[in-house]
């Protein structure tokens, strides 16, 4: 668990449900969401931002080091159903990041390429940086984003993020969106 960071007070494993906006529910991954990881990482259009292709075993071991996140830090990236259908279409949710020396709050998000253009990313991730600042006590919510991710960068905007600088993550050059406690108390 990082300094200055609250834990959540249920770090239970086993699919419970974290947050609910009005049209997702973000809950931990089990063990039975691995083809609905797949559906979004073995996509290499959706992924086609990230150095490698991901295979099913990427997909576990995406899983995996989820549910080893809610158990030491109490967060990690959730699964996002829509209340629609039930189905799974994609994760977002709070992951500690170390860059260029700083412990940092990142908000991460990937959907499937079926459900893009509805605004889910969006509401999913406002549901997470609101998370990160009333739950877990953030001083600071960012996300690493490539320049030319354009998509992702909109998310970010939307949801009152900006470009603090440019930093080496994952060996590539990254924009650092944040927003901090003080300017989201603000908006
Ligand atoms: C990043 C990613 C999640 C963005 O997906 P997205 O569908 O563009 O984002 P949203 O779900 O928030 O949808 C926003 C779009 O839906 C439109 N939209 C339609 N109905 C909407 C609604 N009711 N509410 C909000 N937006 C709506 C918006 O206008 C917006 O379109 P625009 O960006 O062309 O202006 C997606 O591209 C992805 O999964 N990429 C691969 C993984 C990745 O790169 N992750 C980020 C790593 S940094």
């Amino acid at each position: 668990m990082e300094a200055g960071l609250s834990k959540p007070a249920s770090t239970r494993i086993g699919g419970g449900i974290v947050l609910e906006t009005e049209r997702l529910i973000l809950r931990q991954f089990t063990d039975n969401d691995v083809d609905a990881v797949f559906a979004v990482i073995g996509d290499p259009l959706t992924m086609k931002f990230y150095p490698q292709t991901f295979t099913r075993e990427d997909a576990l071991r995406w899983v995996t080091k989820s549910q080893e996140r809610y158990r030491t830090e109490g967060f990690g990236l959730f699964a996002v159903v829509l209340k629609l259908n039930g189905k799974v279409i994609g994760n977002c949710g709070p992951v500690m990041q170390n860059v260029e020396g700083e412990s940092l709050l990142e908000v991460g998000y990937h959907f499937r390429r079926d459900y893009w253009g509805h605004g889910y990313a969006t509401e999913a991730a406002r549901a997470c940086v609101e998370y990160a600042f009333r739950q877990l006590g953030a001083p600071k919510v960012v996300s690493f984003i490539l320049p030319e991710n354009q998509p992702s960068q909109r998310v970010a905007e939307r949801n009152g993020m900006t470009v603090e600088k440019l930093v080496t993550f994952h060996d590539l050059p990254h924009l650092m969106y944040a927003i901090t406690r003080e300017s989201y108390a603000q908006a």
